[in-house]
């Protein structure tokens, strides 16, 4: 009888929550599992804790570190999966994170504009002068303003 092609996976975050739970099954079902995590401790703890509660092998459940925002990271891991396995089956992109750049002082000086009324209230005035100029509707430009 013929072994089975090994299948591999990847599961971002896995050092705890959902992420460990589907090492767990992923490992459990006989599928070689990479558990990433950002932090290299709690990683190797969790694979640690995840071999001993399954009985799976050191082949079955590998380490290796991934933050999902460090490029250098991403290249390290994709590097290691392709010498060490050569293909890659199954990613779990289970790790938090939204991929939404944002801006805070881009908000906050939004805010800050919103809330200074004398601002407001003079550009609505110049507005309304520009709109009797210009023969525009006051209901228009109060949308605009
Ligand atoms: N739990 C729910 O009810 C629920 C509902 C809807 C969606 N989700 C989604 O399901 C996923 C897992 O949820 P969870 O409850 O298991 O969350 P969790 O317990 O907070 O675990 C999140 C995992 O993501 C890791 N992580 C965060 N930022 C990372 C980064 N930059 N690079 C790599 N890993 C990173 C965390 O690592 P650290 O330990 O280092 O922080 C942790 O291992 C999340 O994407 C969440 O938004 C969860």
């Amino acid at each position: 009888m013929t072994e089975e092609t090994p299948r591999y996976a990847v599961v971002t975050g896995a050092n705890k929550g959902i992420g460990f739970e589907i090492c767990r099954q992923l490992a459990n079902s006989g599928v070689r599992v990479v558990l990433t995590s950002r932090d290299e401790k709690r990683g190797l703890e969790a694979v640690e804790t995840l071999r001993r509660e399954t009985g799976v092998s050191e082949q079955t459940l590998v380490f290796h570190q991934l933050d999902v925002t460090d490029p250098a990271s991403i290249t390290s891991l994709a590097q290691f999966v392709k010498a060490q396995f050569g293909k890659l089956d199954i990613l779990i992109n289970n790790a938090g994170v939204s991929g939404v750049i944002i801006d805070i002082d881009a908000i906050r000086a939004g805010k800050e504009k919103r809330v200074d009324s004398t601002s407001l209230e003079a550009r609505r005035t110049d507005g309304l002068a520009h709109s009797k100029r210009n023969g525009v509707s006051a209901r228009r430009l109060e949308t605009r303003v």
